[in-house]
């Protein structure tokens, strides 16, 4: 049966993904949803037990850097829109091994675009193209100032060089070719899920087990954390009422460095743990910086406040709770993500179909 429309959500298996994925078939079961990921390390299919089963759900295993693939999927669906969050996103990964960005984040971004030009060319009326991107691309800050929509690119890793690649390719397909495409730029988010390489999830697990915390340098970098819930409202609403050509940036107001950030966390650690106060904060260990380290982040969302009534949640304590209970509860999604167990979840899910 043909639903109002059939959306493909690229990356719908990775920490962000999932939430988008989980939203989109619950809130519009006239919509087809189908999540295409390649399953990398970072794509985790236990992420979506809950919503696995709905009618409104497809998964479709595919490599965004295989063209024809790519071109056969969208011949296969027709779809309506694309909300394009599939990439390689961790910084230190794109230092020690740089190809795959430029091949998942670049030429990936560009079959995407490609497929779309393909199936929308005579008709363009009511579908999107919607990039997700980082605030990254806008390099980095100094003490002073925001990044707003109209800021200069500026990346310094090669993740954020990728994803500047992809946003400039995204829009220059929606001058050149009529594309309805959407950006938006956010913050560092954090929230249930997230794999645990990224700075809060793998904090969250180190305390629990009495290991070190990593803080890299002196710890005075300052990123703008945004709950992975707040920017999936934003998704929500830019993909239904972004205009067409338009950038919107989606941040936390919400700064922090990261060694203040760490001791918060290590506070609501030895509550929710039962130790004596300041337990937690002895694990810190100063380690070498990143290279390249970016010293500061920060968005100005006040366009998609003002345009589209987005807000985010305004209590990060709150939102590190929430995030710190989930990984404590969830102890076994943590177990199979640390261990690899969750990469044979594929296999036993989909086998034969
Ligand atoms: P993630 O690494 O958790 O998930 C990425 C997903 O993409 C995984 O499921 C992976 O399997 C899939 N993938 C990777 N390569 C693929 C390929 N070649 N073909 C198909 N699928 C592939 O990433 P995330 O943190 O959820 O980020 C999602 C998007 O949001 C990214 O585009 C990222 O740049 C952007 N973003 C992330 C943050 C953040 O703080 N995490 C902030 C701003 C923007
Ligand atoms: P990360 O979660 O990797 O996100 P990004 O690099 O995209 O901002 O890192 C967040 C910040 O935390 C960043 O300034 C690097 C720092 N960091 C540490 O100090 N220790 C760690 O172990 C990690 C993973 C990150």
């Amino acid at each position: 049966m043909k639903t109002e429309k059939t959306i493909l959500i690229t990356g719908g298996a990775g920490f962000i993904g999932s939430h988008v994925v989980r939203r989109f078939v619950n809130k519009y079961p006239q919509y087809t949803i189908v999540n295409g990921d390649k399953l990398t390390y970072a794509g985790n299919l236990e992420n979506l037990t809950d919503i696995e089963s709905a009618p409104n759900y497809v998964f479709e295993k595919i490599d965004i850097v295989d063209k024809n693939a790519v071109t056969g999927l969208f011949i296969k669906y027709n779809f309506d829109g694309v909300i394009h969050l599939a990439a390689e996103s961790h910084v230190d990964r794109s230092i020690s091994a740089p190809d795959d960005f430029v091949f998942t984040n670049i030429i990936g971004t560009v079959n995407l675009l490609n497929a779309s030009l393909h199936i929308w060319k005579e008709n363009k009326e009511g579908k999107k193209f919607y990039h997700i991107s980082t605030d990254e691309v806008f390099g980095s800050l100094g003490k002073e100032g925001k990044f707003t929509e109209t800021t200069a690119y500026d990346p310094r890793s090669p993740y954020s060089a990728s994803k500047a690649s992809s946003d400039h390719l995204v829009r220059a397909y929606g001058h050149t070719f009529g594309i309805p495409v959407v950006v938006s730029n956010c913050s560092n988010n954090y929230g249930p899920n997230q794999f645990p390489e990224k700075l809060i999830p793998l904090a969250i697990n180190n305390i629990k087990n009495n290991k070190p915390i990593p803080v890299y340098g002196k710890g005075e970098n300052i990123r703008d954390w945004l709950y992975v819930g707040d920017h999936v409202e934003a998704i929500d609403l830019i993909f239904h009422m972004g205009k067409p050509g338009e950038t919107y940036n989606i941040g936390g107001n919400n700064e922090w460095k990261n060694i203040d950030l760490i001791k918060l966390l290590c506070r609501i650690m030895d509550k929710k743990l039962g130790r004596p106060e300041g337990t937690s904060e002895k694990l810190i260990t100063y380690v070498k910086d990143r290279p390249g380290h970016d010293l500061r982040y920060a968005i100005d969302s006040s366009k998609l406040q003002k345009e589209l009534g987005w807000k985010p949640i305004p209590d990060f304590a709150a939102g590190l709770e929430l995030t710190v209970d989930w990984y404590l509860s969830n102890t076994l999604w943590l177990e199979r993500v640390i261990s690899g167990e969750y990469e044979k979840y594929y296999e036993n899910m989909y086998a034969g179909r």
